[in-house]
């Protein structure tokens, strides 16, 4: 393992923490428009189909969800924190109709159904397939990042049991000098997504970009690479 992973395998986030975050207001994660990198490879998650299931894992109150579903997608997000999930319909002007989930005793399921969203208020590991089914595309920003290193394996199995055999997933990631910063988002290097996902999935490196300015600041680090992967099921 790399010197940059090490540093990190330990750090944990405890859900808890998570929820007295978005109490607090600390989401400095949280960006007002749609992510660059996911409009400029759309095309990548959509290969051409219409009506698309996406997957958000650890949505928050992405934008990106909105912008899915008013082009005609659909939207599965899981979020533990239950005023992201009010501040994601409110700040888009949804209605939500909110239910328990018989299969997840503490879970809550949040829908508009007009635009084809729902997120799930529990923790990300609760779910299953047989839960919430198989998706045509995954958009996972600040999720396999925001994770405990630890979780890896298991977060990565999960994310391959919920593709369907067409799913697109797309992946954005963070390189940067771990010594001078302890995350989250946590680093996540190329050769560790090889290393999850290489076995069952291709995998390909779309883009890789040194972001300037404000996250090299926050973070106290020299740099900063963020880089976006495909990952597709192989076809056995
Ligand atoms: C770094 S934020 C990213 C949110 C979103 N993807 C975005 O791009 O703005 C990670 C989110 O995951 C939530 N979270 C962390 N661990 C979780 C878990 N195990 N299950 C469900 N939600 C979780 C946190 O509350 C937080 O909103």
């Amino acid at each position: 393992m790399s010197t940059m992973l090490k540093i990190q395998e330990n750090c944990v986030v405890k859900l808890k923490e998570w929820e007295q975050r978005w109490h607090d207001n600390r989401i400095g994660f949280h960006r007002p428009h749609v992510h660059k990198m996911l409009e400029s490879k759309i095309e990548k998650a959509l290969a051409g189909r219409t009506g698309v299931r996406f997957f958000f894992p650890l949505c928050g109150k992405a934008v990106d969800m909105k912008w899915l579903a008013d082009m005609g997608h659909s939207v599965v997000g899981v979020e533990i924190s239950e005023k992201a999930i009010q501040q994601f319909f409110s700040e888009n002007d949804l209605t939500y109709s909110e239910e328990t989930v018989p299969a997840i005793p503490g879970a809550k399921v949040f829908k508009n159904s007009e635009k084809n969203i729902t997120l799930y208020n529990c923790d990300l590991y609760s779910l299953t397939s047989s839960i919430i089914g198989q998706f045509g595309a995954i958009w996972d920003r600040a999720s396999m990042v925001a994770i405990n290193p630890r979780d890896r394996v298991k977060y990565a199995s999960l994310m391959i049991s919920l593709m369907a055999n067409d799913c697109k997933y797309l992946l954005s990631t963070f390189m940067y000098n771990a010594e001078l910063y302890k995350g989250t988002p946590f680093v996540v290097t190329g050769e560790q997504v090889y290393t999850l996902f290489g076995e069952k999935c291709d995998v390909e490196k779309l883009l890789s970009e040194n972001l300037t300015g404000d996250r090299l600041q926050a973070w106290g680090v020299d740099y900063v690479i963020e880089e976006l992967y495909l990952i597709t099921l192989k076809m056995s």
